[in-house]
């Protein structure tokens, strides 16, 4: 049976880290309000570097750690709701700052902050079938655009970031086993951006209704319980319990919503992955920053299996299961 097997990840983060303290300046907030609540302690904003550039930053890293050129790839998915532009797709300026080769096919998904796991459901079922033999799979956004700075309701809590992917089309059991993706448009409210993408960050928008909407109470219960039934189908789907999962790199928004999730499937803190104390919540970017940074840390050894849970706007969930 052919896999799409993850053979590299990488990531990338601007350089420009904003802390709560930094955050005191500008709102009336606290670092003691913010890490208790969120467990957040800083975030990075992109100031030089565009969603692309961090996407082929990230993409570069993967395709490095994978072995393989950027000539080798047939497909390239971006996961992401802050592109640089309306149109081309970020998908499009990555392979041109990759360098990847003319006639692969590259898009972008719109999921929020599921993006990365959407991106890589669609990826998956064109590896498996035999449509694309390698495959980059890019979660990156950059909310830093988006986000109120007046608003501590919700610029405590975003960063910017990407992560990437490197899939291969191989036989045996190793591999992605498992994506679930859904949606239930109806309760979009819950957490939106109505309009495109100003260029930078900080930047004055003219209306109020130009910034990112949160209603954050009724999202963090809805992300709880939606988040533990993701990953229940992902166990099942799989025959498999949760003591046999070695890692779960759950969508990094609240470090309280992900210790609940962490209880009830009764796994133990060391087999969950958490980076948000450094990067906030970086939307589609964090599950693959979240991913790269465990792999470098030696944390998922072949054959290991590894689960994705992500929760977002639209609103959208999805989870992954995956044989390392
Ligand atoms: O990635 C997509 C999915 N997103 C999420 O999953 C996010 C889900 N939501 C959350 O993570 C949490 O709801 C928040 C972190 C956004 C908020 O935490 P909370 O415990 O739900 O707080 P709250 O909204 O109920 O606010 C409690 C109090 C309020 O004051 P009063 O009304 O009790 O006087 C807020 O005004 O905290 C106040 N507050 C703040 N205080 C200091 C809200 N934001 C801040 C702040 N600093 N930054």
């Amino acid at each position: 049976m052919i896999r799409s097997r993850v053979i590299g990840t990488g990531s990338y983060v601007p350089k420009k880290v904003l802390t709560n303290h930094d955050l005191e300046r500008f709102v009336e907030t606290s670092d003691e309000w913010i890490s208790t609540r969120t467990g957040i302690r800083e975030r990075r904003i992109a100031v030089d570097d565009t969603p692309s550039d961090m996407a082929a930053k990230a993409a570069k890293a993967a395709l490095k750690a994978a072995g393989i050129s950027p000539k080798d790839i047939d497909l390239i998915v971006v996961g992401t709701v802050t592109p640089d532009m309306t149109f081309p797709s970020t998908a499009c300026f990555v392979q041109g700052h990759l360098g990847v080769k003319s006639g692969a096919a590259a898009f972008d998904v719109s999921a929020a902050c599921s993006g990365f796991l959407y991106a890589l459901d669609i990826a998956d079922k064109y590896v498996k079938s035999g449509v694309a033999q390698k495959a980059l799979v890019i979660g990156v956004d950059q909310f830093s655009r988006l986000i109120d700075w007046k608003d501590r309701a919700t610029c405590v809590l975003f960063g910017d970031g990407a992560g990437a992917v490197v899939l291969s089309a191989e036989k045996g059991q190793r591999g992605v086993l498992s994506c679930h993706i859904h949606s239930d448009g109806k309760h979009w409210e819950m957490l939106y951006s109505e309009s495109p993408c100003p260029p930078s960050p900080f930047e004055e928008r003219k209306a109020t209704n130009q910034y990112l909407k949160m209603n954050g109470n009724e999202t963090f219960k809805i992300a709880v319980r939606t988040m533990g039934n993701a990953i229940t189908e992902a166990l099942e789907a799989n025959n498999i319990k949760p003591e046999d999962v070695a890692l779960l790199v759950p969508h990094q928004a609240n470090l309280r919503i992900i210790d609940a999730t962490r209880q009830r499937l009764g796994l133990p803190e060391e087999k969950v992955y958490t980076n948000l104390e450094r990067f906030g919540n970086t939307s589609a970017g964090s599950i693959p920053l979240a991913l790269d940074e465990a792999v470098r840390l030696g944390k998922v050894k072949e054959n290991d299996i590894v689960l994705f849970v992500s929760f977002g706007g639209g609103l959208t969930w999805a989870s992954a299961a995956v044989r390392w």
